[in-house]
């Protein structure tokens, strides 16, 4: 049977691979084989109690309409007090938007800030979430990519991020703390990319969603800088800080372009989940004591992780500052199996029973990066984490 043709842009669209190697996981778990799985990137934990209820309440309450498709106002005031007491500026209800997870902002931003096929350019973190470039490239514009350096704790040089701005520059992604690395960008750097941004007129689309997932140091915005929440699309959500990946809530904040986010929800999701809107009243202005557990125990893993990849052949793994990621450098171990990529790597571990990501998952690798590297998630028992890295030692050997 034929069938008319499927467009080259959805054909071409990128993908997160992450959900690839989770079906590569379930597959081999379903075969009977013990698979220790890193590549997960949400928390283990249940949502809370009290954010449960307010679901429940709202449900039984009858709300099952579709909403304004900025959100319900009481949400958005709710979303402007978080940004307002968290990044200590002033965000107005009227400036929010709610959707359905942080991530549909993400094609809005680059669809508000770029026009397609004119060569418009949206910088994009490298590694980094591979939605960022999959995105840009459907919405016809071009992804240049910053890379980041392991020697600046995965921010990225001030520098190479110069040279990547050009007159075509219309939107610069930044995501702190960062997902693959675990790192996070400070604030005299924060204040030198502001610089930039209004020097060369772009606009930042700043993804928080780790915002209260940090270990090392105090969470910094970039919408904090002076004067740059106006070119800033500030965005974070529910799925990390509040374990509720599933309720798909996410909000973003702009003064002028929150009318025109809007109008892509109208677009596309019509309004984000009622029942969720009202839930995420409850986890922002609620006790916060299962966000600070949650993140002390991703700290107590982390520091475990880290040390037993130190204790490795050939591993070289920095302590992130934040999310819940180790990000360690697989050069040596690379060398010592005569293998060429962190991708043979990763299907080595597999083989052994431990389920990574490779780095080639988070962006096209930029020319002449010479290192490599894996991603492990520590959304996992602490018993997980000391089976899969003693499996991952048997393969690597001790230092
Ligand atoms: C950097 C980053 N941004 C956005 C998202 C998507 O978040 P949400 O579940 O709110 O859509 C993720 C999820 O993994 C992420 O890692």
């Amino acid at each position: 049977m034929t069938t008319p043709s499927i467009s080259r842009r959805t054909q071409g669209l990128g993908t997160e691979n992450a959900f690839e190697v989770l079906a590569e996981v379930n597959k081999l778990k379903r075969e009977g084989k013990d698979v220790v799985s890193f590549c997960i990137g949400q928390p283990d934990f249940g949502t809370p109690n009290h954010i449960r209820e307010a679901a429940i309440e709202a449900i039984k309450a009858g709300k099952s309409g579709y909403t304004d498709s900025a959100g319900i106002l009481e949400a958005r005031e709710a979303v402007a007090r978080y940004f307002s007491r968290t990044r200590g500026i002033e965000v107005k209800a009227q400036d929010v938007v709610i959707a359905n997870g942080a991530k549909p902002f993400i094609g809005y931003a680059i669809a508000c800030a770029t026009d397609p096929g004119i060569g418009d350019e949206v910088i994009c973190p490298v590694p980094g979430y591979p939605i960022y470039q999959s995105q840009v490239v459907a919405h016809g514009a071009t992804a240049v990519g910053l890379p980041l350096s392991e020697e600046k704790k995965f921010s990225f040089d001030l520098d190479d991020l110069r040279a990547r701005i050009s007159p075509r520059t219309r939107l610069l992604i930044l995501n702190t703390p960062h997902n693959p690395t675990g790192g996070v960008i400070g604030r005299s750097d924060l204040e030198e990319i502001g610089a930039l941004a209004k020097k060369h007129d772009f606009w930042i689309y700043a993804d928080e969603v780790y915002s209260q997932i940090i270990y090392d140091g105090k969470f910094e915005s970039i919408a904090s800088v002076e004067g740059m929440y106006e070119r800033t699309i500030l965005s974070d959500g529910a799925s990390k800080s509040y374990a509720m990946p599933g309720w798909r809530l996410g909000f973003a904040a702009n003064p002028s372009l929150a009318p025109h986010l809007a109008r892509w929800v109208t677009n596309t999701e019509s309004c984000a989940n009622h029942m969720t809107q009202h839930a995420i009243i409850r986890a922002l202005d609620g006790p916060h004591d299962d966000t600070h557990a949650m993140v002390a125990e991703f700290k107590r893993r982390r520091d475990v992780m880290v040390r037993l990849l130190n204790e490795m052949d050939g591993v070289s793994c920095q302590m992130p500052a934040g999310a819940f990621y180790a990000y360690p450098n697989m050069n040596g171990a690379l060398k010592k199996l005569n293998l060429r990529s962190a991708e043979q790597l990763r299907q080595m571990l597999l083989k052994e029973g431990v389920a990574v990501l490779a780095d080639h998952h988070f962006g096209r690798r930029e020319p002449g990066e010479k290192n490599h590297y894996i991603r492990l998630s520590y959304c996992t028992s602490m018993e997980n984490i000391e089976k899969g890295l003693a499996r991952m030692k048997g393969v690597l050997g001790a230092k």
